[in-house]
């Protein structure tokens, strides 16, 4: 499976993609980009957590994204069914690396990531997520797609000693 967007490859993560996939989060938690991730991973770490990504993807419990430019990614977008008695949800989470925003790749992102979502994760009812209440261009994007508010967390995150009010989104399909 294998997307285009302007010169940009969108496919799902392989067992060779950790470092490139660390470099990208690391460039987010560098940047304190309003994302739940605040502290750098190690390889070793990325490593773990891709093989369990990968375990997820062939359940048909998780679909998940990465854009690439050339060699480097610069997109990861991915939705992940709950658990228990929320196995009818999925949780979404997506970023852009900072200099490819703003150019539609996010929206690409999210059409591809629902659309796969609905075919692969079995049960799926409802989408949800979490911003960070002072995030415009994520609550913007978002709503592009019928995600609507249905909560807000007075200090729900707490980053560097600050607090910072939490959304609840969610999307009906
Ligand atoms: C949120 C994010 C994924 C959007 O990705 P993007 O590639 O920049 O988004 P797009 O260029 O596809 O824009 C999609 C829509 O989002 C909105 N948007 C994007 N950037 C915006 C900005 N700076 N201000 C306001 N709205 C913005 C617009 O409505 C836009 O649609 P339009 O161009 O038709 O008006 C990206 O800004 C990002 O990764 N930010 C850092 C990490 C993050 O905040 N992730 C979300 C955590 S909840």
């Amino acid at each position: 499976m294998e997307f285009q967007y302007n010169g940009i490859r969108i496919r799902p993560p392989n067992e060779k993609d950790a470092e490139k996939m660390m470099e990208f989060i690391n460039s987010l938690v560098e940047e304190k980009a309003d994302i739940n991730q605040c502290k750098k991973v190690a390889l070793d770490e990325e490593e773990k957590y891709l093989k369990d990504i990968l375990k997820k993807i062939k359940e048909n419990k998780l679909v998940y994204l990465i854009a690439l430019d050339n060699d480097k990614v610069v997109g990861i977008v991915s939705i992940g069914l709950r658990t228990g008695k929320k196995t009818h949800k999925g949780g979404l989470g997506i970023s852009v690396a900072k200099e490819y925003r703003g150019k539609g790749l996010g929206k690409k992102l999210m059409e591809l990531i629902i659309e796969l979502a609905k075919e692969k994760l079995k049960g799926l009812e409802m989408i949800e997520l979490s911003v960070f209440k002072r995030n415009e261009a994520a609550k913007k994007l978002y709503k592009k797609f019928g995600f609507k508010k249905v909560a807000t967390i007075k200090k729900g995150l707490k980053f560097e000693g600050k607090y910072f009010d939490e959304e609840i989104m969610a999307l009906w399909l």
